[in-house]
């Protein structure tokens, strides 16, 4: 891995900023999918996360491309590696003289993405603590979290919110695509929920409450997009941020 990354050369390398510390949720509860050594080897299957989605992770990718209109000026950021193709389509939309910056506390999870991407790709990959960006503010067009939440415990999907809408410029969008409290119409919410129980233990946060409950209550977003997929099991909310400095 580099130590630098050149944003103008738009190179696709890895910069570590002084490695954070792997949290304890993801070394206990998530060893198995990220952490271990083997874990790439198999998770790194786009079927198997289709899969684990119950058939909707191109579905849900779509989502976010077309909410991006397939075009992504600027600097856009992405919080936290994903299997799958996601990051790949995601770059294959940035604009000219855009920039995509992916984060993720992993190295490994780092050097599998690398490993999916063109050389020349114009990307930059961050060893970077959702919770503690290390970015300025307002220095991204808008962020994307592609099923992070449901990961975190609380207090840390606080912090990795409230992170995520300081990074935003204001006028620029924050899009969380996560699981979501279901219809009670829907059979897996009786039937899926214990299953991640055991394996995704704060993911019974996202089935029963709405992603507002963990986002600041400070005015500095409005909603300005809401989707459900697969009975409500799913959902994609946009959030545009707020530019204060006219309130005053
Ligand atoms: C985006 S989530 C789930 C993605 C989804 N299961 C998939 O692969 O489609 C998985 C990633 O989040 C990363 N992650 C978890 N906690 C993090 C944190 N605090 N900061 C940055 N990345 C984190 C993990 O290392 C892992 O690579």
């Amino acid at each position: 891995m580099k130590n630098s990354v050149d944003q103008t050369a738009v190179t696709c390398v890895a910069v570590n900023e002084g490695l954070p510390a792997v949290p304890h949720y993801l070394q206990a509860h998530y060893w198995w999918a990220y952490v271990h050594p083997r874990a790439v080897h198999v998770f790194e299957r786009q079927w198997l996360v289709n899969l684990i989605l119950w058939g909707n992770y191109r579905r849900l990718c779509n989502a976010v491309l077309d909410e991006f209109g397939h075009d992504l000026p600027g600097r856009t950021l992405q919080i936290a590696c994903a299997y799958g193709d996601l990051t790949q389509r995601l770059v294959d939309c940035v604009g000219p003289g855009g920039l995509l910056e992916v984060v993720d506390i992993l190295p490994i999870q780092l050097d599998n993405l690398s490993a999916k991407l063109a050389s020349d790709a114009p990307i930059g990959l961050h060893c970077m603590d959702s919770a503690a960006l290390t970015f300025a503010d307002a220095s991204f067009d808008r962020a994307l979290l592609f099923f992070l939440l449901h990961e975190q415990p609380q207090g840390v999907r606080e912090k990795t919110l409230t992170e995520a809408l300081r990074v935003v410029r204001p006028g620029g969008t924050l899009t969380i695509v996560d699981y979501a409290p279901p219809s009670r119409l829907n059979p897996l919410r009786y039937f899926w929920k214990p299953v991640l129980d055991r394996l995704e233990p704060f993911a019974r946060d996202l089935f029963s409450e709405d992603v507002e409950a963990w986002l600041p209550q400070d005015g500095s977003y409005e909603t300005v997009g809401r989707q459900s997929f697969f009975g409500g099991m799913y959902q994609m909310l946009t959030l545009r941020v707020v530019d204060r400095s006219v309130d005053r």
